[in-house]
């Protein structure tokens, strides 16, 4: 039975059955992650971010209302809804305001269910320095990062001695002291490296001060949180930002953001173990897109890749550059159903692929005189790999008004299992069109 059945017969109604989901990208980001999680956090007590930055995008869409969440869980558009950003989160404190101060303009006031972990780390002006002199240094070599200094300040975390997390914000005067140090640190760096202009720790310090004012209400230890709410059997939906191929580890290393945005990276991020998820849900497009460098074995660089850009609206929903558009990838989507342990598959954007007249499906690619199903996350070895294509017929009936399988057009009907069937799992969720109503629950 398809889990919103599920979470909304057993969940809501009957109070006996507790759900603990995780929702996470199959592909290379922007699969519709913030669509999905939008519709499933209408059953859910708690929606927690638990990886990333200010990197990601996710939309949602209500009728004409739109919303673009880049830190806060897209469960923060439903009231009473708590949205935890937790441990693992490199929190931008000027994107966090923002975009709390967007959401009460429309309306939607997050007093009291928000929760920021006091151990999340802090993103600063100089790891958005970093990131953007880094980058234009590197010329051809760049990773083609968001610019929102996500690498510099996992770095920070990852080195410890120069990292600032939420719960500093507490003690200015201590923090004063530490900005002190990191800036003149950075400074010497960035004058060496990148012949930068000096920053101030004054000036940085003030900006720490209207942080403090603004955040510091909702810090907390958000594992504690969890915890008790997981004890009192309340519903929790784990929102995954990016997707498992920008995984550090699992990733198309290097071009990968800096942490791990697989649902590998969902306990450490956040506290909770992965053994208590009830179920999984890979999100995909019906095609595949990247943004940024890196390897695409299906990208298409024709007319069709066009067309698919053009139809999909595939601009990045944080930095507008225009996504990378292929055919879909079922090595790469395999790769992400096993390493993620994936119970359900989302697949959103079937609307996009209409008017194409054949669609191609990649099932396994050719390495030198081998096949593998396989994904190859190694670059080296994924640098060679061409992708084996099985065709199949399009259609060209509009069906963004569909709200049954049956009701679409007999290929797409096709094509959906057959990704199903080379996938090995069930695509329980069908996106239609960008619209929250506009989803087919199997
Ligand atoms: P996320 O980062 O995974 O949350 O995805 P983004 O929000 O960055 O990008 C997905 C884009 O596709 C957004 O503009 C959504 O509004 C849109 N979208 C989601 N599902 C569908 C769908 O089924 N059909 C169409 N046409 N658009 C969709
Ligand atoms: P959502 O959550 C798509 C990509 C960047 C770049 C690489 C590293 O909306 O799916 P970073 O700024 O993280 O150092 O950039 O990762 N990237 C994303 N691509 N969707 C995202 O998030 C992404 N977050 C990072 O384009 O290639
Ligand atoms: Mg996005």
């Amino acid at each position: 039975m398809a889990i919103f059945f599920e979470i909304t017969f057993f969940g809501s109604i009957q109070g006996i059955w507790v759900m603990k989901c995780c929702v996470v990208g199959l592909q290379w980001g922007d699969e519709g992650k913030g669509k999905v999680v939008d519709i499933l956090a209408q059953d859910c007590d708690i929606v927690v971010r638990y990886g990333g930055g200010a990197n990601a995008g996710h939309t949602v869409v209500i009728g004409d209302a739109k919303f673009a969440l880049h830190l806060l869980p897209s469960g923060a558009v439903r009231e009473g809804v708590a949205c935890v950003i937790a441990n693992a989160v490199v929190v931008d404190p000027e994107v966090l305001i923002k975009e709390i101060d967007g959401l009460a303009a429309r309306g939607i006031d997050l007093a009291g269910r928000l929760l920021v972990s006091e151990n999340a780390h802090v993103v600063l002006d100089y790891h958005k320095k970093e990131d953007q002199l880094r980058e234009a240094s590197l010329g051809d070599n760049k990773i083609g990062t968001t610019a929102r200094g996500i690498g510099p300040c996992y770095a920070d975390k990852a080195g410890r001695s120069l990292a600032v997390r939420m719960g500093d914000l507490r003690d200015l005067s201590r923090l004063q002291s530490k900005l002190d140090m990191i800036v003149e640190y950075k400074n010497k760096v960035f004058s060496a490296l990148y012949h930068a202009e000096p920053m101030s720790s004054a000036a940085l310090l003030e900006k720490c001060r209207v942080y403090a004012t603004r955040l510091l209400p909702f810090v907390v230890d958000t594992t504690e949180y969890l915890h008790r709410a997981i004890a009192a059997d309340q519903s929790i939906l784990f929102e995954g930002a990016q997707g498992s191929l920008l995984d550090i580890d699992h990733g198309t290393f290097p071009y990968v953001t800096s942490s791990n945005s697989s649902l590998l990276g969902m306990p450490s991020g956040c506290g909770v173990s992965s053994k208590l998820l009830d179920r999984t849900v890979g999100v995909c497009k019906a095609y595949t897109t990247r943004v940024g460098a890196g390897p695409f074995p299906t990208e298409l660089h024709d007319e069709i890749g066009h067309t698919i850009r053009e139809k999909g609206h595939e601009y990045g929903t944080t930095t507008g550059r225009p996504r990378r558009c292929g055919w879909f990838d079922a090595v790469v989507a395999s790769y992400s159903v096993t390493i993620n342990a994936i119970d359900e598959v989302a697949m959103m954007h079937l609307d996009t692929l209409t008017g194409l007249k054949e669609l191609k499906i990649c099932k396994a690619y050719r390495l030198g005189d081998k096949v593998t199903t396989f994904f190859p996350a190694n670059l080296d070895r994924l640098a060679q790999a061409v992708p084996i294509y099985e065709s199949l017929p399009g259609w060209d009936r509009d069906f963004t008004d569909a709200t049954r399988f049956e009701q679409l057009p007999g290929p797409a009907q096709t094509y959906v299992r057959r990704i199903e069937e080379i996938v090995g799992r069930p695509i329980q969720v069908i996106g239609v069109g960008p619209g929250r109503t506009q989803t087919i629950i199997r």
